[in-house]
């Protein structure tokens, strides 16, 4: 049995090098392999991409510099969701890029995470909604399905809205924020929780002990879940 997967593994290596792609078709596998693998590849998050990135279903399509999917791990346990990408975002094509988004970076490397590794990170709103106000109930109504389906392909273990106008769009609660932190919502079947978005602390420092209580109940809640 070992053996059979080494030569599988050498094989495959030889093939496609680091890279493992397993095939969805049990024959493919060696036929006693216990392994069900539920990960899912760069590729079919990038073929979702693909298959969504000249999305024209509103009118923040026509005014967008590049359409902002997500970035990170795919399968990631957690996932972090913006309202909408900013200019810096629109212009890169990769959300939180700006000086919100380093210091998002700040504080995922404060719990031993980083962008890529773990931690997936998206948007409600894949396109820039002009002079950053907030998305229109129509905007989300189209836009939301794609954030849906890239939860379904990440299959995070907890997701985690970035402000206000992410929380509120996500639970359809028009709240305010400190009603909605601090409690373990759903989100269609995951775990959600809602904190500062980081653009916050920057205009405000009084939110970061606040946030950092949040970030430490994230990180304790992923080393037990
Ligand atoms: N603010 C957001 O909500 N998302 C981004 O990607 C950047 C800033």
């Amino acid at each position: 049995m070992k053996d059979t997967v080494h030569q599988y593994l050498q094989q495959q290596k030889a093939l496609y090098g680091n890279e493992l792609y397993l095939s969805r078709e049990p024959d493919s596998l060696p036929s006693t392999s216990p392994v069900i693998d539920k990960s899912i590849s760069y590729k079919e998050i990038d073929d979702f991409n693909q298959s969504i990135c000249n999305c024209m279903e509103c009118p923040l399509g026509k005014t967008r510099t590049n359409f902002v999917f997500g970035v990170g791990d795919p399968n990631a346990e957690l996932m972090l969701v913006g309202e909408a990408p900013g200019k810096q975002e629109d212009l890169k094509g990769e959300p939180f890029v700006g000086r919100a988004g380093k210091l998002l970076d700040d504080i995922l490397r404060a719990i031993n995470r980083k962008r890529g590794d773990g931690v997936y990170i998206a948007n409600v709103l894949k396109c820039r909604p002009p002079n950053n106000r907030d998305p229109l109930p129509s905007e989300v109504e189209k836009c939301e399905i794609y954030l849906q389906k890239q939860i379904q392909l990440v299959k995070p273990k907890l997701i985690v809205a970035l402000g206000r106008v992410a929380g509120k769009t996500l639970l359809k609660m028009d709240v305010p924020l400190k009603e909605l932190r601090c409690k373990t919502h759903d989100y269609n079947g995951t775990p959600l929780r809602v904190t500062y978005h980081p653009a916050a602390l920057l205009r405000n420092s009084n939110f970061k002990p606040p946030t950092w209580d949040d970030f430490k109940w994230i990180r304790d809640y992923l080393s037990q879940a």
